[in-house]
């Protein structure tokens, strides 16, 4: 799927109230307090440059899903404070994302100042992709740029609907991500290897199927690996297992050769008594997990190969972490595999969420070619599925 949308430097902005669809759904914690600000940076060059030609700029997004109703849980307020530090310049927080309040700030905007609109979902017609809510938030604007790849799988109002009712273009994060992820589906420096890991072969079918026809080498780690040890005949102890998938891993693990693909799984694995980090473990091969013992981890011979593979390769693309990587014994496989990465000459690709996350916590996000800031919109656009955002853009 190769989709251009307009980008939003072919398009006249100065002294333009332009409406900008991010998103700075960024993860918190008990506290409220922002954990990774990941998002809201990635969104800064669109931001600067619809500053620097003097745009009076309405920024947009969701956040959390308060499933329509007003929640100060659910506020943007800490995401405007954390852009004033990132921006040094006064972020004007509206109250509400529609309405009298935000069209009285918007009127008020000299060029290159900015307003942020509360959180789109305090009202249900967002997520309902409503046709009157989504003129509503175009009525505040005269041109809609979308910069949020990472909602970009789902066809709500600000996200798609939008793009209805103005001129519309593609902010330079949203360019980024579909040109990274375009290019790497449709003409990848080969050998092309995929590391695919997550807990489920269920969550993984689509990509693993796609994957399939594109790619030269495919290793497969994470508990969804257990579902193939199984598929094999192997018994894996306490090992999470889809006993549903099994049909299907077996079907992929007799495709792959047909379609020249090498189809790698774990050599070696960390078993644990049960799942904490205060567990006693053990390296033990697949084909030998004790009968009360779950695997949790990759092992180091099985890193020592991907190691190898990805020195053969000329892309990698990585999704999804090879063990629980959340309870620190069991986050040596994830890590090894983000430093692996690192050091490889390939181009490097990361999907979203936790294998992001990861490359992130190893310290090596600058070493990596394209890390995507969208979990659910990269797995999706990897499945080869259309985007309802990218689609309404660049349907203009
Ligand atoms: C994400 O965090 O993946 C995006 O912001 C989309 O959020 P959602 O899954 O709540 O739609």
């Amino acid at each position: 799927m190769t989709v251009t949308p307009r980008g939003i430097q072919e398009i006249e902005v100065a002294d333009k109230r332009v409406f900008v669809r991010v998103d700075f759904n960024v993860p918190v914690d008990e506290n409220q307090e922002i954990v990774d600000d990941t998002r809201i940076r990635a969104a800064l060059p669109t931001i600067q440059h619809l500053m620097d030609q003097g745009a009076r700029i309405i920024l947009a997004s969701h956040f959390g899903r308060p499933k329509g109703e007003f929640k100060e849980k659910y506020s943007l307020r800490r995401v405007a404070q954390r852009l004033e530090e990132l921006l040094g310049k006064k972020i004007f927080m509206a109250s509400d994302c529609v309405g009298e309040e935000p069209k009285r700030l918007i009127s008020q905007l000299k060029p290159g100042e900015i307003v942020l609109l509360e959180n789109l979902r305090f009202y249900s017609g967002e997520e309902a992709n409503d046709p009157a809510f989504a003129r509503q938030l175009a009525e505040l604007a005269d041109i809609y740029v979308n910069d949020a790849f990472g909602a970009a799988h789902r066809a709500h109002a600000s996200t798609a609907g939008m793009a209805a009712f103005l001129p519309a273009a593609a902010g330079f994060l949203m360019q980024k991500e579909v040109k990274a992820l375009s290019e790497v589906l449709t003409y990848p420096k080969r050998p092309f290897l995929a590391i695919i890991g997550g807990a489920k072969v269920s969550d993984k079918i689509k990509l693993l199927d796609n994957f399939l026809d594109k790619v030269d080498m495919l290793a497969v780690g994470g508990g969804m690996a257990n579902t193939f040890f199984k598929a094999q005949g192997w018994e894996v102890g306490k090992s999470l297992v889809e006993n549903d998938y099994l049909d299907f891993a077996r079907h992929l693990m007799a495709s792959a050769p047909e379609k020249g693909v090498e189809f790698l799984l774990p050599v070696d694995v960390v078993v644990a008594d049960r799942m904490a980090a205060e567990a006693q473990t053990k390296i033990v091969k697949p084909e030998a997990v004790p009968a009360d013992w779950m695997i949790l981890d990759i092992g180091p011979a099985t890193v020592q190969l991907l190691e190898e593979v990805c020195q053969e390769s000329r892309t990698v693309l990585w999704n999804g972490p090879m063990g629980v990587f959340e309870l620190p014994p069991f986050a040596q496989g994830t890590t090894a595999v983000a430093r692996i990465l690192a050091r490889t000459e390939a181009v490097t690709i990361i999907g979203g969420g936790d294998s992001a996350a990861a490359v992130e916590q190893a310290g090596v996000a600058e070493q990596i070619t394209h890390i995507s800031t969208g979990g659910g919109a990269s797995l999706e656009f990897l499945e080869g599925r259309e985007l309802p955002g990218v689609v309404a853009l660049a349907a203009k």
